[in-house]
């Protein structure tokens, strides 16, 4: 038996596209900040009673595709024809736009490789979780992450940038709206891409990862704040472009971003960034969350999230 604990990233620089679905390779490099407050906790027992594998989802049992999809994996890299049985419980409001298959997958990718004998150094349990689910390859590591691109299962992986973060970027969930997202962010990204700006949106992303990388070397969160929410908006704006144009900004999206900019014309840090859902996450600094949690406040239940750590046993 083996058990794992990893926490949810939010993307600075959007993972929003695949190259190949099979692999789930993305078709740009993204970058991460693993937060403190939303986590899942799995464990793997092997066992030679079962039949097929077994998940139980807080306390429920459960199926979920993407979990045979890696453990077949697993079991074909390591000759093993054990079935698993899946524990996982997990401390986050799901499918809000919080990335719960991040930090599920991430903790999935350690049990499993544990309980099977594959190796754990991190690079390996990126790539494992990213089988599962892209996001989940930067949840392996805490503070900011990078999520290579790459061409094939091999070069596809994700690298710490600056773990622990000794400076004092927040971040803050603004939870306008809890309940389950329409659109599966894998289906949302394929009808991106039929965009006519997406290939535009890759070649601005490959800069803005550049650029990103300098301001959390500088540790300036002014900057880092400034091209997430660019970024961020620029995925958006494609999902509104598709072929099938969709939304994911909704109910009171636009009033809490334009609660934000009013906060950044009084001088206060504070910058938007937005996931697969209608929930806004803002970026700040220490001295400033306070404030900004309590502008917003009465837009739903508040989150003051610090960076966090990487995936490890419990
Ligand atoms: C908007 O990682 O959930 O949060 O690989 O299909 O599981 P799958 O997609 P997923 O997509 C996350 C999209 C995003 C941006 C990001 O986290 O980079």
């Amino acid at each position: 038996m083996t058990q794992a604990r990893a926490y949810t990233n939010i993307a600075l620089i959007k993972y929003w596209g695949k190259s190949d679905i099979t692999w789930n390779l993305p078709t740009s490099s993204s970058i991460g900040l693993t937060l403190d407050q939303l986590y899942t906790d799995t464990r793997v027992d092997l066992t030679d009673d079962l039949k097929q594998d077994q998940f139980i989802l807080d306390g429920q049992l459960a199926s979920n595709p993407r979990i045979i999809k890696v453990l077949d994996f697993v079991r074909q890299q390591t000759g093993s024809h054990k079935y698993a049985k899946i524990t996982s419980e997990n401390h986050v409001p799901n499918s809000a736009g919080l990335a719960s298959s991040a930090s599920a997958f991430a903790a999935f990718a350690l049990a499993a490789s544990d309980s099977y004998g594959l190796p754990t150094d991190r690079p390996s349990l990126s790539r494992l979780a990213r089988l599962g689910s892209g996001s989940a390859s930067r949840s392996v590591y805490g503070g900011f992450s990078i999520w290579y691109q790459g061409y094939d299962h091999q070069s596809s992986f994700a690298q710490s940038i600056l773990d622990p973060v000794d400076f004092g970027i927040r971040v803050i969930d603004v939870l306008t709206d809890k309940k389950t997202k329409k659109i599966p962010s894998s289906q949302g990204m394929q009808r991106a891409q039929s965009s006519p700006d997406y290939s535009n949106w890759l070649s601005q992303s490959k800069m803005q990862i550049r650029e990103m990388i300098a301001a959390i070397k500088n540790k300036d969160i002014e900057k880092i704040g400034l091209i997430a929410e660019r970024n961020a908006m620029g995925m958006h704006a494609l999902n509104r472009s598709a072929d099938k144009p969709f939304d994911y900004f909704a109910g009171e999206t636009w009033a809490v971003i334009n609660d934000i900019h009013r906060l950044y014309h009084a001088g206060i840090p504070a910058f938007a960034t937005i996931d697969a859902g209608p929930n806004v996450k803002v970026i700040t600094d220490s001295r400033s969350c306070q404030k900004v949690a309590d502008q917003l406040k009465n837009f739903g239940e508040i989150l003051i999230q610090k960076p966090g750590p990487g995936v490890v046993h419990v």
